[in-house]
């Protein structure tokens, strides 16, 4: 599919007003996405485990106005208002307007909450910008009711990715694979896909106990961090790199491979905050209970052969995956030796979903 494929047709109907809400999850590369052309456009290809319990529920309640010709909405989180999100989601509008023509129709209200707590340092703008592009898909299906549920799924996360990069990946549940990807059927860099080929049980149902080790503001954001990939010295390394690795776990995936799993995922992790370390400007995101924490895995996972491993994201929490075939001694583990190094001890138990939901329909 192109750009041109979710362009709609006329709209014939225009409802009045209405209500939709839709629960969307976050989600964790295996292989990572750091750096990006136009349009948020990936610079390599990457994948990721949807999570379950990390999530944001959103409603969008919609009236049609009578004058169309600006963005109108308000936005809530837990119940108050928003104003300083209000410039995201009017840049997000901004750039799905061509492919959602009815925005400046309607005046939206949107109340969002995370799962998560909001300070917590887990980024919610990927489960954030898809729960709010499944109801806007939501309200255009209410005007194209002919449309099938897969382009449905397709558009929301064409549209989520417009958004937020990683936020295409957080609509379907599993695996999801996001980028062109020459080796992989059907991976396109416009929207994320259910991860295509076989994958061994080992992975069903996969463990991801998030160790909440800062959970202020990050002080470098990812937009920042993506931007430095231009000009840098290891980029077309890194992006050739990320090809190879989705070649090396497919095999992986399909033979339950859990050593080369820990290998490439781990090796993945470090390879990101290398790319942050070694840009210029240079940062690093991880603290002193990162480095304690990761050094724990691995003293524990030679110790104990059990098949533990962790992944990082554009911050200082650590993600500790696990299959759910050692999940008493890797808890056992965690508690007793990782969550000492956690911001007032706090952790989430997270594990692999089945993608993003819808809570309810109707006018109210
Ligand atoms: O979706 P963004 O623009 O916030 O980028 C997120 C990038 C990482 O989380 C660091 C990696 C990834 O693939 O999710």
């Amino acid at each position: 599919m192109i750009e041109k494929d979710f362009l709609p047709e006329p709209y014939n109907q225009f409802p009045e007003k209405g209500t939709v809400e839709w629960k969307a999850p976050s989600n964790i590369a295996l292989v990572k996405y750091w750096g990006k052309k136009k349009h948020q456009i990936p610079a390599n290809p990457s994948i990721s485990i949807t999570l379950d319990t990390c999530a944001t529920k959103t409603s969008l309640s919609y009236q049609k106005k009578t004058k169309g010709n600006q963005f109108a909405f308000d936005l809530y989180l837990d119940g108050e208002p928003k104003e300083d999100f209000k410039p995201k989601i009017t840049t997000f509008f901004e750039r799905i307007e061509t492919y959602l023509p009815f925005l400046k129709e309607y005046h939206f209200t949107i109340h969002t909450s995370n799962s998560f707590p909001h300070s917590s340092g887990i980024a919610s703008s990927a489960s954030g910008m898809a729960a709010l592009a499944l109801c806007l898909m939501d309200l255009e299906r209410t005007m194209l009711p002919q449309m099938e549920d897969s382009f449905f799924k397709r558009k929301a996360s064409f549209l989520a990715r417009l958004g937020s990069g990683s936020a295409g990946r957080s609509i379907d549940g599993g695996l999801v694979q996001w980028g062109h990807h020459e080796h992989i059927d059907g991976s396109t860099d416009l929207f994320g896909i259910p991860y295509p080929y076989e994958v061994h049980p080992h992975f069903n149902n996969f463990h991801d106990t998030i160790l909440l080790v800062h959970k202020g503001q990050k002080q470098v954001s990812s937009t920042v961090g993506h931007d430095l990939m231009h000009g840098h010295p290891y980029a077309e390394n890194r992006f050739a790199q990320a090809h190879t690795n989705l070649d090396r776990l497919r095999t992986v995936l399909a033979t339950g491979d859990l050593e080369e799993f820990i290998k490439l995922v781990e090796s993945e992790a470090l390879t990101l905050h290398a790319m942050m370390m070694t840009s210029m400007p240079y940062f690093i995101l991880m603290k002193p209970d990162t480095m304690e924490i990761i050094n724990k895995i691995w003293t524990f996972r030679k110790a104990t052969q059990t098949p533990i491993c962790f992944t990082l994201d554009a911050g200082a929490n650590v993600h500790v995956l696990y299959p759910e075939s050692v999940k008493e001694p890797a808890i056992q583990f965690i508690q007793n030796e990782l969550v000492e190094h956690c911001e007032n001890g706090h952790y989430i138990c997270d594990r692999m979903g089945d993608g993003a939901k819808k809570i309810i329909q109707g006018n109210r």
